[in-house]
């Protein structure tokens, strides 16, 4: 594999991070992203060769790790043929993905064994009551059965992702860290204010402090940031294993860390979760002798990243919800 030139912008900041969306379908109802469930047109997603072509011109550009999202990722009927094309490309390293546990008990060994060596669970709340209160969906049990199974069967971390809601899990962050205390590598991310769920978030966002406040009470530390760790905040604790994470999009600095760029569904390159449009790749997807004209294309548009997010000022940009971009 050639290697001609790595990712960076404006700020020097690099890319070793793509965040691979390949459906907007979601058959969960999260009450922060979709409360009445997927309503678009489920067409039109990159097929499996524009996904080859563009993982390959990536990785070329010094993508070491792709993030396979959705909507909920293993909807997709090629879901194994992707993964095993993404983690058969040359200069991928880790393929990881973003799951809300549907059926995992029956399919994480068929994922391992794809490629796929690390996995992220979304599990919000820590009771099926709990559970179906906020994803919609009553399978509480069997995301919690696909955890274990996935922590057994190997994958390199597995993390849990549970989006801090006032009122609805704030409440429980004791269960959260106790459970984390077990082992778990839990990752707490801030709710965001997108497109359509700006009266949720004004219901429901709480600042990621009051885990902090707890944490440091508990005897949690907080680890030192590793080089190109990402934008998370990770405490341990010195007598039991396990970790917590914090995304916090609204604290200062976040943006500095931001190592990634995401492709969604239908190609279109986001330079920032929170910028305008995609911009649209998919002209260069198409034939494998485009492959430098398609990097060409990403280096230039990679000149347009700016330094940080408008979040503070309410400017969601034009993500209606996370569904269409894989958070
Ligand atoms: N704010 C924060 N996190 C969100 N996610 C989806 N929508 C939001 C939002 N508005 C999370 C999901 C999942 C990850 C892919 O993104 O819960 O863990
Ligand atoms: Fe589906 Fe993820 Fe959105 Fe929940 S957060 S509705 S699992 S895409």
């Amino acid at each position: 594999m050639s290697q001609d030139r790595i990712l960076m912008d404006r700020f020097g900041r690099t890319f070793p991070y793509l965040r691979l969306s390949i459906t907007d379908v979601c058959n969960f109802k999260c009450s922060y992203c979709l409360p009445d469930g997927y309503q678009g047109d489920p067409d039109g997603f990159l097929g499996v060769d524009e996904i080859r072509r563009l993982v390959r011109v990536f990785a070329q550009l010094g993508t070491k790790k792709i993030r396979l999202t959705g909507g909920e990722p293993t909807l997709r009927k090629d879901f194994l043929e992707i993964a095993e094309v993404v983690s058969s490309t040359p200069g991928i390293e880790t393929v990881a993905m973003t799951t809300n546990g549907y059926k995992l008990p029956e399919r994480a060994q068929s994922f391992f064994d794809a490629g796929v060596n690390a996995i992220n669970v979304s599990i919000d709340g820590l009771t099926p009551e709990k559970f179906h209160l906020i994803t919609g969906k009553n399978r509480f049990e069997e995301v919690m059965e696909g955890l274990r199974l996935c922590q057994q069967i190997g994958f390199k971390p597995v993390k849990v992702n549970a989006v801090l809601l006032k009122d609805l899990n704030h409440t429980e962050l004791d269960a959260f860290i106790a459970w984390a205390s077990t082992g778990v590598n839990l990752r707490f991310i801030e709710l965001m204010e997108t497109g359509e769920n700006r009266e949720y978030f004004d219901a429901h966002h709480i600042s990621g402090q009051v885990l902090v406040d707890q944490l440091e009470h508990d005897g949690w530390i907080e680890a030192p940031r590793e080089a190109w760790a990402g934008p998370a905040r990770v405490w341990k604790h010195p007598s039991h294993g396990g970790s917590v994470g914090l995304i916090a999009p609204y604290s200062k600095d976040f943006c500095t860390t931001c190592n990634r760029l995401r492709v969604s569904a239908r190609g279109g390159l986001h330079l920032c979760l929170f910028g305008e449009g995609g911009h649209d790749l998919r002209p260069w997807l198409q034939r494998d002798s485009d492959a430098d004209r398609l990097k060409e294309e990403i280096c230039q548009l990679l000149d347009l990243k700016v330094a940080g997010h408008g979040l503070h000022q309410h400017n969601t940009g034009a993500t209606p919800h996370f569904a269409s971009i894989g958070g």
